[in-house]
């Protein structure tokens, strides 16, 4: 960490559907700046009164600038956390963003039981989650990491069934898709760089509270 970079808090953002609540949120805290839209081609954005600057990264590379410390905090969803499993403190559950991870296949593919499936192929952003899942429910399976669309693997046979985030359900109906477990629940989170939270403690402390007074006071994000 340079000295320059002490005088300034470094924010990641997400692109992607967590990045509209999120920087609201933030605004509500007083921590914005001019140009901040996740359509910016400028990738750093600072507020140069406040001494703030904002990044905005692929919504699944957030924890690792944050483990590095190229940010100092950010905010991502407890579903990419979770698959990420990178050394970063999670300081605080915003508690907007609410979606679930699934396993859903074709409607066709339907079987009673979970363990009808073993040996199909899953497809998903989320292969560890994914892995851990069926590992943990004795079931073995051939995991196919995509990048995004996963709906479309299952369409095109590319695997059988998915591994994915649902929100309002909305893309697994247009794709005749029915969801068959779910994995977890998943809402943003307020995470820290282990060594800024120590370097800059005041700062990211005061953010905390702010933030923690907003989302319980149920702040619409
Ligand atoms: C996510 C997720 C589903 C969709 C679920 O994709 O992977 O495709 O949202 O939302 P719904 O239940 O409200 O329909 P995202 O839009 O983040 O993009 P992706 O296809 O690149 O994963």
């Amino acid at each position: 960490m340079t000295s320059s970079d002490m005088n300034y808090l470094t924010i990641a953002l997400p692109k992607g559907k967590l990045f509209a609540p999120a920087a609201r949120l933030l605004a509500a805290a007083g921590y914005t700046a001019d140009g901040l839209s996740e359509d910016s081609r400028r990738l750093v954005i600072a507020n140069e009164a406040h001494k703030i600057r904002f990044i905005i990264t692929k919504t699944a590379d957030l924890p690792t600038y944050v483990e590095y410390g190229a940010a100092d905090v950010g905010i991502i969803g407890k579903d990419v956390l979770a698959e990420e499993n990178k050394n970063v403190y999670e300081l605080l559950d915003l508690k907007f963003g609410l979606c679930r991870m699934v396993v859903a296949v074709p409607e066709a593919l339907r079987q009673p039981k979970l363990a009808d499936y073993a040996h199909m192929r899953v497809a998903t952003k989320y292969p560890n989650t994914a892995e851990k899942f069926f590992r943990d429910a004795g079931i073995q399976m051939e995991i196919i990491k995509l990048g995004g669309s996963i709906e479309l693997a299952p369409i095109v046979g590319l695997a059988e069934m998915i591994v994915d985030l649902v929100e309002t359900g909305r893309t697994l109906k247009e794709n005749k898709l029915v969801e068959v477990a779910q994995i977890n629940q998943a809402t943003a989170r307020f995470i820290a760089n282990r060594v800024s939270f120590k370097m800059k403690f005041e700062r990211i402390n005061r953010l905390t509270e702010e933030l923690r007074q907003l989302a319980e006071s149920g702040s619409k994000a």
